[in-house]
């Protein structure tokens, strides 16, 4: 058995594609994907790897500690790949303190396990923290968010983020632990739980429901194909330094009314209707306070030092991602039943 890795939160959206690449293209690795199963969780998006036998899901909170000593204790883990966390800034908005306990603490308590288990035999060790674009704040007009560019997390989400970050950081620098962090622009593709942009729009158009976009839908986002993200964390976790940080991003900014437009043109086609219909759909709603009004991200360090570079260009991947939900409407309806709707009727029926 090669390395015995933990991956966190490896149910959610981006955590199930990182998972599955791991399990699939590394078969001597022991793959172990911890996850407290959140509303954002869900095991339907692993389905086709579960039997794998270098593959073990474990249940786990990462904020109680007790419970991540004794899953080190258990596998030894010589590799960390830390995704889990809440990821939603308007979440984030209306009950912040669980991404304080999450994102803060879940990670310090890894971190501790991790320094526990470690002690100071660092060889082959990594702790890999995967973290957002939106700790930099929000760019005007003009420039890109480099590896440089000083933190201004602005919303409870990011500052959250932007905590563990730091965090993640000072165990390296104080206790020597081997740390990589990446700050990624917003992801995108199957099995992205239907409260972020592109899915909720997806649902709600195939559902002839009104699609709502916050302020005026100037707000711009730089877009990645969640497939190019996993490929980037592949990289960073087997060649990036430790101490290190890398940009991941698309270079692909979009304000969010093109986007929707570009998407409702795509659902017309697959859906068959007259070129048009969902673009009637769109309505613009009460902005989120604090709304960061750009994100861009440079990642030229990552393309020079590892030759990266994200594949599909954005239509081409927003149409995948229309015949991804297209074709698991099941999946749609499981994960939007319960908990899903009685949020969903809180955050928009005021808007
Ligand atoms: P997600 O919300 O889809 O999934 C999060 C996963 O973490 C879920 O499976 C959930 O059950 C699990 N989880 C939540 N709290 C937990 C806890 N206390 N203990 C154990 N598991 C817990 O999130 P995502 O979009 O896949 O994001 C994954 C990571 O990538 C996050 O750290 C996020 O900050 C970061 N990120 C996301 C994006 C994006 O666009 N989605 C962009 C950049 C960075
Ligand atoms: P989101 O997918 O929530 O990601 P983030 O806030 O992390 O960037 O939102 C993407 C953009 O779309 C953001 O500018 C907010 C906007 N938005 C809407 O206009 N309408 C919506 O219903 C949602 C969920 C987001």
């Amino acid at each position: 058995m090669g390395k015995s890795i933990l991956i966190t939160g490896g149910a959610g959206f981006i955590g199930s594609h990182v998972v599955r690449r791991f399990v699939t293209k590394y078969p001597h690795y022991r793959i172990v994907n911890a996850d407290k199963l959140t509303y954002a969780g869900n095991l339907d998006n692993l389905s086709d790897i579960e039997k794998c036998s270098n593959y073990i899901f474990e249940k786990a909170d990462i904020v109680d500690k007790k419970t991540i000593a004794a899953l080190f204790e258990k596998y030894g883990f010589d590799g960390v790949i830390h995704l889990a966390a809440e990821s939603h800034v308007d979440r984030s908005i209306s009950s912040p303190d669980e991404f304080v306990h999450t994102n803060i603490v879940g990670t310090v308590n890894l971190l501790n396990a991790a320094m526990a288990t470690w002690k100071n035999d660092h060889s082959g060790k990594l702790f890999y923290h995967i973290s957002t674009d939106e700790v930099y704040g929000s760019l005007g007009k003009e420039g890109m968010f480099t590896e440089e560019t000083p933190y201004d997390p602005r919303s409870p989400y990011s500052a959250s983020k932007a905590s563990s970050d730091h965090l993640v950081r000072a165990y390296w620098h104080t206790f020597g632990i081997p740390v990589v962090v990446s700050n990624c622009s917003n992801n995108y593709g199957p099995n992205q739980f239907p409260e972020k942009l592109i899915p909720l729009a997806i649902n709600n158009i195939r559902n002839n429901k009104p699609v709502p976009v916050y302020g005026k839908g100037e707000n711009i986002r730089d877009w990645l194909y969640v497939e190019d993200h996993a490929s980037a964390i592949d990289l960073i976790f087997h060649r990036g330094t430790p101490g290190e940080t890398y940009n991941i991003g698309g270079n692909n900014e979009w304000r969010n009314i093109d986007l929707i437009k570009l998407l409702c043109r795509i659902m017309d086609q697959k859906l068959g209707r007259p070129e048009g219909t969902s673009e009637k759909l769109i309505t613009y709603v009460k902005d989120r306070p604090g709304h960061d009004l750009r994100y861009a991200i440079d990642s030229s360090k990552l393309q020079r030092e590892f030759g990266w570079s994200p594949i599909p260009d954005f239509s081409e991947g927003l149409e995948k991602t229309v015949d991804w939900y297209l074709s698991n409407t099941l999946w749609l309806e499981r994960v939007l039943s319960g908990d899903y709707e009685k949020y969903y009727d809180r955050m928009y029926s005021g808007r």
